[in-house]
């Protein structure tokens, strides 16, 4: 296959951040999402229905035209009014919520330490069919980083999810076998979001023969095993697994530094590297599924109507190597190998 016509993708998991930087790079992902869920860890984050209407406002402002719809969320803290969720939500100013475990990531210190003061949230977003977007990692100190997302599930996840059997979950970047695992054992209410990124590199790749802090990401990468059982899940055509890249730009001096910020920048050649996974696995025929059809049906959401044209070619595809925001260079993910797919037509 050389030519592949798809229904136009959603990004089911995305950070634009503000200012300089939104207008720098929400076009990269204009150019081949039709609609994105919006991260709301912005400093400070985004936590009331109002300020997730502004953003949303600066995000059309720096998009004039692009045809791009940002679904926002709210940023769930101890203090999140249910109230508030519950109205938001019914005016169509937010898709859904994010849980940041306090310290998890990128801005994460407003999130929730303590599970039980948000139930009061969870119930209310059950019983008003909000969805919960979850960065699935535990925080202890005494956890290591690369056993964060299984710990994550046992302890937070499935209590959380039987405790409030009505609240719809989307398990966020799931890095690993386990997660895999538990999405298939659930039997309705969890969906899983699968980056591009984690679906090529693993932990070999981020540190044999120097660290390389453009693949320096939160959930890290894990080891083979766990990258194979994610493209298994992407490729099997298994509705519970959509694309939601974590596109997270910083710019080259936050990420070449001593101390490195996590995250990938991919939205500028997501759609190639998927195209090549897909198409290693001899799956083409099940891209489009993963990303512009599971994502909008679990959210209930319709599926778009325009089209996104890719090309396959055999000369490698130039990709820009970083983009120039107002806010610094930011470099653009590098898988380690030629890309020979494109998109001709959005
Ligand atoms: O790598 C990451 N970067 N993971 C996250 O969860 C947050 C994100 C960011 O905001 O930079
Ligand atoms: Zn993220």
């Amino acid at each position: 296959m050389t030519r592949l016509s798809l229904t136009r993708p959603d990004d089911f998991h995305l950070h634009l951040r503000d200012g300089a930087m939104l207008a720098g790079i929400a076009p990269e992902s204009a150019r081949d999402f039709a609609r994105a869920i919006i991260m709301p860890n912005l400093v400070p984050p985004v936590v009331t229905g109002a300020q997730a209407a502004a953003y949303r406002a600066r995000i059309d402002a720096a998009l004039p035209g692009a045809g791009f719809t940002p679904l926002m969320t709210l940023y769930l803290t101890e203090d999140t009014d249910p109230a508030d969720v519950v109205a938001a939500h019914r005016a169509g100013i937010i898709t859904a919520v994010k849980l940041y475990p306090a310290g998890a990531t990128t801005n994460s210190a407003s999130g929730v330490r303590d599970f039980d003061r948000v139930r009061p949230v969870f119930e209310a977003m059950a019983e008003a069919g909000v969805p919960l977007c979850v960065h699935g990692e535990v925080t202890d100190a005494e956890i290591d980083i690369f056993d964060r997302e299984s710990v994550f599930i046992d302890r937070v996840l499935d209590p959380v999810r039987r405790a409030h059997p009505g609240l719809r979950v989307i398990m966020e970047h799931v890095t690993t076998q386990d997660a895999v695992d538990y999405v298939r054992s659930a039997d309705q209410g969890l969906g899983a979001t699968i980056t591009a990124h984690h679906l090529v590199i693993n932990r070999n790749s981020l540190l044999v023969g120097g660290m390389r802090p453009h693949y320096y990401c939160l959930p890290v990468a894990k080891r083979e095993i766990h990258r194979l059982a994610l493209v298994e899940a992407a490729t099997s055509g298994d509705a519970r697994f959509f694309l939601g890249t974590d596109s997270a730009p910083h710019s080259d001096d936050r990420k070449e530094c001593e101390c490195c910020a996590a995250g990938c920048f991919t939205a500028t050649n997501t759609m190639p590297l998927l195209a090549q996974v897909f198409e290693r696995e001899d799956a083409l025929d099940r891209l489009e599924g993963f990303v512009a059809h599971y994502g909008a049906d679990f959210y209930g959401l319709p599926r778009n109507r325009g089209t996104l044209v890719m090309e396959r070619q055999d000369t490698p595809v130039a990709f820009p190597a970083k983009i120039d925001t107002g806010a610094g260079p930011v470099t653009v993910f590098n898988p380690g190998f030629d890309l020979h797919w494109r998109v001709v037509a959005g």
